[in-house]
């Protein structure tokens, strides 16, 4: 979407996946206080999104939305200050329809939604100065149509305010996952490709619910022909620095949310994250590549069910690549230079975004990856074509 925000993949936190309706203004400041004190922001995370559960469920008496008045008794404009003096944007939840999806979690009303009330919601998120907005199907009915037409109509809602928003939708919420994927790159700045996200690495879903890292990867890689500055495939905010996946899962997950152009939208605890989960979320060789200017999204230049090569191509004319083992035991995977678009050049050095090493190769380009993991090579030296029409012979692999 040309409304000039969101040219690279939106960096931020989300709170949803660790406190679901949990939350509360507190809450949310400490957030952003740790965002700051953890590095965070410094790395790029910049969007604080307050997700589902922050409105009351009735509207004022003029028909305004309006904060929870127990949990947000300060009201939205308030938080939204506070972010912004922090240096840090303010996102919000909302639905299009006549409610959120909190209605289908156990115990919470879901709140009012903004059908018949687009200009008048788009003209208070933008008083309340937010930056962001994640709008969300949440119903079960509706055609492709139906969908186009009502995240359209936010769309235009908000351009009609003036406020640069950023403009993130979920068609799958709740939704039927029939027909092919749309290309969502005239609506919005991200669209979300899949149900939830779970913590969970694999659940053998092809796309319906739950979905793990694994699964989701598998949606994803194929939409890469959607990606640019502007409009970006959404695989939904991550699981890293939430427990329960093993650190080359989610080392993994991070470096392929990189590659992918994905939003990078952090949904673990800030407050007290650990220096290893720091570590994978602040890696900047990844972010680099992630935020790259070019807005592409790394496509596959060979795979199978036990791995998949992605190269990205980048502004400076580098060339990123992942090997990612989706196997469950260590491989080497390899590929050439020529694979991934890169010629002409009798040596290439090949920076590890993991780990920072620099090696170089004739054109080569191999690593032994273990069961889930994936390596990142930051590769220049010679020239660059487009990966996305590689030479042949892409893939040469021998398990380990
Ligand atoms: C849907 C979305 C989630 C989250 C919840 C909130 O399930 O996909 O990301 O926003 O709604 O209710």
């Amino acid at each position: 979407l040309e409304n000039g925000v969101g040219r690279t993949p939106p960096m931020g936190w989300n709170s949803w996946n660790t406190f679901f309706c949990n939350i509360n203004e507190s809450l949310i400041r400490g957030m952003a206080d740790s965002i700051v004190s953890s590095g965070m922001r410094d790395a790029g995370y910049q969007y604080v999104v307050v997700d589902d559960c922050w409105m009351a469920s009735t509207r004022d008496g003029s028909g305004n939305l309006q904060g929870d008045p127990t949990r947000f008794p300060s009201g939205m404009k308030a938080l939204g200050d506070y972010i912004h003096g922090k240096g840090l944007k303010f996102g919000i939840y909302q639905a299009p329809l006549d409610q959120t999806c909190a209605q289908y979690f156990d115990s919470y009303p879901g709140a009012t939604g903004s059908q018949g009330h687009e200009s008048q919601d788009a003209r208070q998120f933008a008083a309340w100065g937010v930056d962001y907005l994640k709008y969300d199907w949440c119903s079960p009915s509706g055609t492709i149509n139906d969908q186009v037409a009502t995240f359209a109509k936010m769309r235009d809602a908000l351009a009609a305010t003036g406020r640069p928003i950023l403009y993130s939708i979920n068609s799958n919420s709740v939704h039927s996952k029939t027909g092919p994927q749309r290309n969502w790159g005239d609506v919005a700045n991200i669209w979300r490709t899949t149900e939830d996200i779970q913590l969970v690495w694999n659940t053998d879903q092809t796309n319906g619910y739950p979905m793990g890292v694994q699964n989701i990867i598998n949606v994803n890689v194929p939409l890469a022909g959607y990606a640019k500055p502007g409009g970006f495939n959404d695989p939904d905010m991550m699981e890293v620095g939430r427990g329960t996946l093993t650190d080359t899962e989610q080392r993994s997950h991070f470096a392929m949310w990189a590659i992918m152009a994905a939003p990078l939208i952090a949904g673990n605890d800030i407050r007290g994250m650990s220096s290893a989960t720091g570590s994978i979320l602040k890696n900047g060789r990844l972010i680099a590549i992630n935020q790259d200017s070019l807005g592409l999204q790394g496509v596959q230049v060979a795979g199978d069910a036990n791995q998949r090569v992605l190269a990205k191509r980048l502004a400076n004319g580098d060339v990123a690549v992942a090997l990612f083992n989706q196997s469950g035991a260590t491989r080497t995977i390899s590929t050439t230079a020529a694979a991934i678009g890169k010629t002409g050049a009798s040596s290439y050095s090949l920076v590890d975004a993991g780990t920072g090493a620099t090696t170089t190769s004739s054109g080569t380009i191999s690593a032994s990856v273990p069961a889930h993991g994936t390596v990142v090579y930051r590769v220049s030296g010679g020239a660059t074509g487009d990966p996305q029409t590689p030479a042949s012979a892409a893939l040469v692999s021998t398990a380990s």
